[in-house]
């Protein structure tokens, strides 16, 4: 068994999963309410509640998963990309529990955590995978487990930076994504012709940053916008966002000759985002295979998947190897 540990941003979890892929735990303790007064993570608030919530969450996953650390087989932790303060508390108690059970240690780069969190429970396939989190907006070629190219991804913000740094324009409460998604609920997508940045470049790379200035023109052009309005104005958002998401992992997924795409990261909550894809996908005859939303934001169970992959194949991690904020998962 393996305990895997994820502090990589403001969630501290852990999970248990026997390999190669049964789930026992997975627990998860949000730090959202400690950030939302300062409208976005403050590290040192984030590191100093990973410190506090490590002990009660790892006791509870294995407490959930009715084992203790004696079975053990390994410790895992994220050890990058992410806030040097945070990945330095889950990764120093993976280390430590490691040493102390005298088992090994193995590090995960969170982004191959998200690619394989769609593939749970479910044998890894080949496939073009679209990752849309807080961080990151990627398009990447798997071939297997470790055998990955990127085709492109996000020039400026990355998805979820797009929907907090909009929701925040408008107001909403932080984190943006599921707020802007709720408002986008009642609003007519069609009033506010947002851009469909680099929709026709010919390539698989993405940019947000110009429809957020976008928005931010538009809403010094509205004033205090009314509440239908601001329904609009996220509806209209969304809608340029996830067009511009769909086109190119569909055509990504043509272009590599794939005939599955899968879909993770936070962003990968969004129903809307969800039901475009699936809708494109079958239009085209492509296999979708989406996380659930419950494994779309950061989490361990994730992090155990891809360190069971890695236990297979006996790649361990020294305890004296750092942990690295810029960690990427393909040139
Ligand atoms: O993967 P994740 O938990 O953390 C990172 O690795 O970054 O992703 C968090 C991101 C945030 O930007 C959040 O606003 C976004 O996912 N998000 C959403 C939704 N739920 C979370 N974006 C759009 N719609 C949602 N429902
Ligand atoms: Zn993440």
């Amino acid at each position: 068994m393996i305990l895997a540990l994820e502090s990589s941003c403001d969630e501290t979890a852990a999970a248990v999963l026997d390999p190669p892929r049964a789930l026992l735990s997975s627990e998860v303790a949000s730090q959202v309410s400690k950030h939302r007064p300062f409208g976005g993570v403050v590290p040192e608030l984030a590191s100093r509640n990973h410190l506090l919530s490590l002990r009660p969450v790892i006791e509870s996953a294995l407490q959930g998963a009715g084992v203790c650390l004696k079975q053990m087989e390994a410790f895992a932790a994220t050890s990058g990309p992410g806030l040097a303060s945070s990945l330095l508390m889950g990764n120093t108690a993976a280390k430590a529990l490691a040493a102390t059970c005298a088992k090994p240690f193995i590090s995960v780069n969170h982004m191959e955590g998200h690619l394989l969190s769609p593939f749970l429970d479910a044998p890894l396939k080949p496939h073009v995978a679209l990752i849309v989190s807080g961080g990151h907006t990627l398009l990447i070629k798997v071939k297997e487990f470790g055998n990955y190219e990127k085709l492109g991804s996000s020039r400026d913000d990355a998805a979820g930076e797009a929907f907090d740094k909009v929701g925040k324009m408008l107001g909403l409460p932080y984190p943006g994504g599921p707020e802007v998604e709720k408002c986008a609920k009642e609003g007519n997508s069609e009033r506010f012709p947002f851009p469909r940045s680099m929709l026709g470049s010919g390539d698989f790379h993405f940019s947000f940053s110009g429809l957020k200035t976008s928005v931010l023109y538009t809403l010094q052009k509205i004033g205090t916008p009314d509440q239908q309005t601001l329904a609009d104005l996220c509806a209209s958002f969304q809608a340029a966002v996830i067009e511009v998401l769909v086109t190119k992992a569909l055509s990504a997924a043509e272009h590599c000759g794939m005939e599955t795409l899968a879909l993770s990261g936070g962003v990968a909550c969004n129903k809307s985002l969800r039901e475009n894809l699936h809708e494109e996908c079958g239009r085209n005859g492509i296999g979708l295979c989406a996380v659930t939303p419950e494994h779309s934001t950061d989490n361990a169970a994730m992090i155990a998947r891809a360190a069971a992959e890695k236990l297979a194949r006996g790649q361990f991690t020294a305890l004296s190897e750092d942990i690295d904020p810029n960690l990427s998962l393909a040139p």
